[in-house]
């Protein structure tokens, strides 16, 4: 017998583990258990699969045998088709500069692991996706946010409180655009103002561009503007981007990133230790999306369009609801009465009407008073959404 007794020894992680905020979109979810008939809005993904000629490219891959390690940083085939969309789209960036991941979460720690050590200070936009927020906290950094303001105009940015806010003892500028969860797209102004107040105090930052693609300015333009469209590729930035969205590739796990060349063999590293590579036949599969995505990704975006602008003329209707269209992404994050607090409403919501929502406060305080729905759906659905909130808000008397 040991007399070793494991009341005596806490097993614990570290605190800066314990002190991450877990998920409210999951605790919600976690409400509905047992709600049999839940539409839910509340993840941010597509109800459509993956189109057939990507997962057909993964078949074949698999079929051929294709089920070993790759190079830390992606096949090259697939790192010159990486190459040559995004030069086409964002000016010259070489091979060197691009690295393959393991989808843009990934990616997003990959770029923090890169810059951001203990007790460093980060600044990150918000309401915005929490892992941006809680990935820098991992490693020890500490998270100032930045506000995003409401009003007449939407959610816009008071560019001046950005850049006070990036002084001198900032590391890094964590900023999403298309953002979730506003779909709030940052202007190109913005982006030059923002890139040189970064180069001269000597700030990086990390560009989560994965809605980029799902933009709704003008037809022509195939994506929202991109710090890559202004910024040289051997400077402080470091661009995250994603199968998942553009080619609805959620469960596939891939995606990239933008660095300079003085990065590439360190994120190597990194790589390695991490995941080693991405796996080798959904990199098969990223090179069919690539080399022949773009009439998908040019339909998907209008029928997105067309989704968001059916959603928000439906939600404006209803009482208690205050609804922006917004230029990005494929969320609308409104107001709406009685989310005081969003997280008891969104419960009530699955529990009461059998929809799913995700609360505003899950994006951070300022996202408190509002709940984001996921447009990315069948017409339909979004009519059967609407009605069961109306249904509720009518019941609970909201005007
Ligand atoms: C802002 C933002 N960045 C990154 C991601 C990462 O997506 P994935 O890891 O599927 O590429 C998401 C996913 O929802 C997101 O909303």
């Amino acid at each position: 017998m040991s007399d070793f007794d494991p009341s005596s020894s806490i097993s614990l992680p570290r605190e800066a583990v314990r002190a991450l905020r877990s998920s409210q979109i999951r605790e919600v979810a976690n409400a509905g258990f047992g709600v049999p008939d839940v539409l839910p809005f509340w993840f941010g993904e597509s109800d459509r699969v993956t189109p057939p000629f990507i997962r057909e490219a993964a078949a074949e891959a698999l079929g051929r045998g294709d089920t070993f390690y790759t190079h830390n940083l992606g096949i090259a085939p697939l790192r010159e088709s990486l190459a040559r969309y995004v030069s086409e789209l964002h000016g010259a960036t070489p091979l060197d500069n691009l690295a393959v991941t393991s989808a843009g979460v990934n990616a997003l720690m990959l770029a923090a692991q890169l810059v951001v050590g203990a007790g460093d200070r980060v600044v990150a936009v918000t309401p915005l996706w929490p892992n941006l927020v809680e990935i820098p906290k991992i490693l020890g950094a500490t998270v100032e946010t930045v506000s995003l303001s409401y009003g007449e105009q939407g959610w816009t940015l008071d560019l001046d409180r950005l850049l006070a806010a990036l002084t001198p003892d900032t590391r890094l500028l964590m900023i999403n655009s298309p953002n979730n969860p506003t779909g709030w797209v940052m202007t190109r102004d913005q982006q030059r103002a923002v890139l040189e107040h970064c180069r001269r105090v000597g700030i990086w930052i990390v560009a989560d561009e994965v809605y980029e693609r799902l933009y709704y300015g003008d037809a022509s333009e195939r994506t929202a503007p991109s710090f890559l469209d202004i910024a040289s590729r051997e400077e402080r930035l470091i661009c995250v981007n994603s199968f998942s969205k553009a080619w609805l590739m959620t469960g596939w796990r891939l995606g990239w990133m933008v660095v300079p060349r003085t990065l590439t063999d360190d994120l190597g590293k990194l790589v390695e230790y991490n995941t080693s590579c991405a796996p080798s036949f959904v990199q098969q599969a990223g090179i069919a999306a690539v080399e022949h995505g773009e009439p998908f990704t040019r339909s998907l975006v209008a029928d997105l369009r067309a989704s968001r602008d059916h959603l928000a003329a439906a939600l404006a209707k209803l009482p208690g609801v205050d609804v922006k269209v917004p230029h990005g992404a494929m969320y609308l994050f409104f107001r709406l009465a009685g989310a005081q607090n969003s997280l008891e409403l969104c419960k009530a919501l699955v529990r009461d009407a059998g929809l799913g929502l995700a609360p505003g406060s899950a994006f951070g305080p300022q996202g408190e008073g509002f709940v984001r729905w996921c447009y990315a759906c069948d017409p339909a659905r979004l009519d059967a959404g609407v009605e069961r909130l109306a249904r509720y808000l009518e019941a609970v008397g909201a005007h």
